[in-house]
């Protein structure tokens, strides 16, 4: 028995079924898993639901952490009993145990627990390109965090702080205006009662910041713009409230010479190098505790449904593992 969650179709949380999928033998450059923790992702929602088209049937989830227990053909820099941990590769990790390929593997350091590192591996490594190579931050440098109290935002939110930046943060409740205070935001705005980006702007004395992270999308990617200082980036590179909307280059002009990209953490982790560079720094903030890994929810597997709900429904704060076993 090999409890796996699947879908068959695209929907609400109810398309997610928790079936019996047998892990199979480990291939060339593959090895067998038994997960110890699994991560929960925004994009799974976007997969489950279909914004993001995935081929169907499929597995669900692309991060987590375990202990090897067969290696295929060829493997030599990974041994049976090694802590591991992933983020992207094929999707799947909503399981007991699976089989997949090496290439997006890393070996865990003894001071990176499994939860840990299945909450943040995907999170976390998108938070050190975010703030290093999408944008590099500067010490001084005014930063705009939206959902700052969410998954990626506490781990972005003390990471900035410790780059030197001064970070404004956005959340959707007092409560969560308490978490990101307490992550290090130095000023919180509740986006659902303010005008965030008049806001920023009162808070920076007209400039605006230097880079807003916008992963919430089509509700605050005009405000996003409106908050940036003159030349100021965009890097928005989520869809919480869906897509952001087409426009035109011209309105970058209009304001203020502005920069956007729209990065997503594969093009940063291509290469084993970038995927090495990139986990290296995220173990290396949490081995110093500059990042505290804040898991607010854990479900079993078959509470996957539940789980999914609540992270669509703002209803989670920081980051959200499955447990098999739970
Ligand atoms: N491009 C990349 O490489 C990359 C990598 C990782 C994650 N992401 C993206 O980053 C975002 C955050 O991911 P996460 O897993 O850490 O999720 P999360 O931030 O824990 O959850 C999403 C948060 O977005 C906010 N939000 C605003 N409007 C919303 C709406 N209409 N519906 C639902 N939530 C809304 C909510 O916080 P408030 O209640 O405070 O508003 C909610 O808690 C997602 O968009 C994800 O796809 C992108």
């Amino acid at each position: 028995m090999n409890l796996t969650v699947r879908i068959e179709r695209y929907g609400a949380p109810e398309v997610l079924q928790l079936v019996d999928f047998p892990a199979t033998e480990p291939g060339p450059s593959e090895v067998r898993l038994r997960h110890t923790a699994i991560g929960l992702n925004f994009i799974d929602t976007y997969q489950r639901s279909g914004l993001y088209p995935i081929p169907l049937p499929s597995g669900l989830g692309q991060e987590a952490a375990g202990e090897i227990t067969a290696v295929g053909p060829g493997v030599s820099e990974f041994q049976v009993g090694d802590r591991v941990a992933y983020a992207g590769g094929p999707l799947g990790a909503y399981s007991e145990a699976r089989t997949l390929p090496v290439a997006k593997l890393v070996k865990l350091p003894a001071a990176v627990s499994d939860e840990a590192a299945a909450a943040l591996m995907l999170k976390g490594m998108t938070a050190f390109y975010l703030l290093h190579l999408s944008y590099a931050v500067k010490p001084g440098d005014a930063l705009l965090v939206h959902a700052a109290a969410g998954g990626v935002g506490s781990v972005l939110v003390p990471w900035a702080k410790h780059l030197g930046a001064r970070v404004i943060g956005t959340v959707g409740s007092a409560a969560k205006a308490r978490l990101a205070r307490d992550a290090g935001c130095d000023e919180v705005i509740l986006y659902r009662e303010q005008d965030f980006a008049a806001e920023v702007k009162r808070l920076t004395a007209g400039r605006g910041v230097d880079v807003v992270y916008d992963s919430v999308g089509k509700d605050t990617f005009i405000g996003s713009l409106d908050a940036l200082k003159r030349r100021g980036m965009l890097v928005t590179y989520g869809n919480a409230s869906g897509k952001a909307p087409p426009f035109e280059p011209v309105l970058l002009a209009e304001k203020g010479s502005l920069f956007i990209t729209r990065p997503t953490l594969a093009h940063y982790t291509t290469t084993r190098e970038e995927l090495d560079t990139a986990a290296n720094a995220l173990f290396d903030v949490l081995a110093r505790n500059i990042v505290a890994p804040q898991i607010d929810q854990r479900y079993g597997l078959s509470e996957v449904a539940r789980a999914h709900t609540e992270l669509e429904t703002r209803a989670t704060t920081g980051a959200s593992v499955l447990l098999p076993g739970r």
